[in-house]
């Protein structure tokens, strides 16, 4: 962990950045390997981010790993999939302890083999205290599935008499979705080429800077981050204000 990123100032920096890291199966096709040596090399990949992170003093990192429409890819796949997702957690969680990183597993978690569900839950209990990096891995995860469950939730609350229908207000969605505690990103970053949100926060990227990056997730390297950070860095966020009243006030 000896990163020495370029310079930019803390306060131009995202607090929570999500990615969705696209392109594995394309960096392994254009080297005639199978699509796995893509989502190995990807790994390397989520490394060095992480180390990133944590030298910038970003707070939050959120990965697509696996989305809910993941499961139509084909079975050898999938099973590879969750696989190095055990094996990763496995050979990383202590190494994330030591360099104080906070790993916390986000999505369905109940279709996992119960001996991924129990390392899981064993990561997030050794590195429940540490703050260096919070690192949300989305996993089973999708933006519909979140919404849904939060409605089923509050649906819950209703029928048992603790909540009427009309007081239901957006802060009340909102804690009860999976990231309610963490701050919105601020950064989207999808890797591969393509221009879409595919199923992500759906909720929480509602006023999130988006970047899109032609490079393959296993080519994401340092100059690759900072080039988003930098434009971040660069955007004017204005949440529904004018530009005028942003720079008149830019804590508006
Ligand atoms: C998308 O590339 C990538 C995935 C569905 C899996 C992402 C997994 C990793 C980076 C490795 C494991 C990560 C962790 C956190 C343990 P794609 O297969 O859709 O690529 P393509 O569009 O080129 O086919």
């Amino acid at each position: 962990m000896s990163s020495s990123p370029a310079p930019l100032k803390p306060a131009d920096l995202p607090r929570h950045v999500a990615i969705i890291m696209d392109g594995n199966g394309r960096w392994a096709k254009q080297r005639f390997l199978p699509r796995p040596a893509g989502h190995r090399a990807g790994v390397g990949a989520v490394q060095k981010t992480v180390e990133q992170c944590i030298a910038r003093g970003i707070e939050v990192l959120t990965l697509f790993a696996f989305s809910s429409e993941n499961w139509r890819r084909p079975a050898q796949e999938v099973s590879l999939l969750m696989e190095l997702f055990m094996l990763t957690l496995e050979h990383e969680t202590k190494k994330l302890h030591n360099n104080g990183v906070r790993l916390r597993v986000i999505g369905d978690r109940k279709a996992f083999a119960p001996v991924l569900q129990e390392k899981i839950k064993e990561a997030e209990a050794l590195t429940r205290n540490n703050t260096a990096l919070h690192l949300v891995i989305a996993a089973n995860y999708g933006g519909r599935w979140d919404l849904t469950q939060a409605a089923r939730r509050l649906a819950e609350e209703v029928e048992a008499g603790r909540l009427q229908s009309q007081d239901i207000t957006a802060s009340m969605i909102e804690s009860h979705l999976a990231l309610a505690d963490l701050p919105e990103p601020d950064l989207f970053i999808r890797t591969g080429g393509e221009q879409r949100i595919s199923n992500f926060l759906l909720w929480q990227l509602a006023y999130t800077e988006l970047h899109f990056s032609p490079l393959l997730w296993p080519d994401f390297d340092e100059a690759a981050f900072s080039g988003a950070l930098t434009s971040f860095a660069g955007r004017q966020r204005r949440f529904g204000y004018t530009g005028d009243q942003i720079e008149r006030n830019p804590a508006s």
